[in-house]
């Protein structure tokens, strides 16, 4: 079945930041993208990897990923792989036209990010193009009980949403994802902050209340 098809059906949620990041490229000329972090998400991949891009998709959820891989079972160019973003990555130097990482990046910690954002700059060719979209530290979790913000890794713990598998996130503020993107070497072509709905599973059938507020970044190589 085609992605278009898929997203009829609804098995896609609408994103603005996905959609804003499908628009940019709708504008460039590229071959290769790697997606970091996919678990169910998929309607970007597909949506390139069906448009003749070759896709690799990675993510360290190995039931999201065989969720999103049987879903996308019948579209060509994508590849799909498990692997940790703090780990150095196997591709050659300059392998990537474009990266994208939708609400991933704020999974790791400040250190941890040094060192992908380094990963990630080393992988993507000469002017290539690199979009993040984290969680900000205006989300509304950070406001919940007994949250806190610790200052050596950058994680806010937010110890009363007890469904979360991991009770810390590396909130952002446009300034600290912007900084670190430009330490690793990035220059930043556009950045903003926004609200939108997610989804508390990973079916995305459970909208997550209220919205998240999340801060898309655009940056080159
Ligand atoms: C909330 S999901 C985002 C999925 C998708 N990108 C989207 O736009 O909906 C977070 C993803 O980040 C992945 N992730 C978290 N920590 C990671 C790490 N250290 N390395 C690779 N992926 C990681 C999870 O496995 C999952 O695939």
């Amino acid at each position: 079945m085609t992605v278009e098809k898929l997203n009829q059906m609804g098995f896609f949620k609408p994103s603005p930041t996905e959609q804003h990041a499908i628009d940019f490229l709708k504008e460039l000329s590229f071959n290769t993208i790697k997606s970091i972090g996919i678990s169910t998400a998929g309607y970007f991949e597909g949506f390139w990897a069906e448009r003749g891009k070759q896709v690799i998709a990675t993510t360290l959820d190995k039931k999201g990923m065989e969720y999103t891989k049987n879903l996308l079972s019948e579209t060509p160019n994508l590849t799909f792989r498990l692997e940790d973003v703090t780990q150095s990555m196997p591709e050659n130097d300059c392998t990537y036209d474009v990266l994208y990482s939708r609400l991933c990046l704020h999974y790791i910690s400040d250190s941890e990010l040094k060192k992908a954002l380094a990963e990630c700059y080393r992988v993507l060719k000469p002017d290539g193009h690199f979009i993040v979209v984290v969680k900000s530290l205006n989300d509304w979790t950070a406001q919940t009980a007994g949250a806190y913000y610790e200052p050596e890794t950058g994680y806010t713990y937010t110890p009363s949403i007890t469904r979360y598998s991991k009770l810390s996130r590396r909130l952002h503020s446009i300034q600290s994802i912007t900084e670190a993107l430009q330490t690793a070497h990035f220059k930043i072509s556009h950045s903003n902050e926004l609200t939108e709905t997610i989804y508390e599973d990973f079916e995305r059938t459970t909208l997550e209340m209220p919205d998240a507020t999340v801060i898309e970044v655009y940056a080159t190589k």
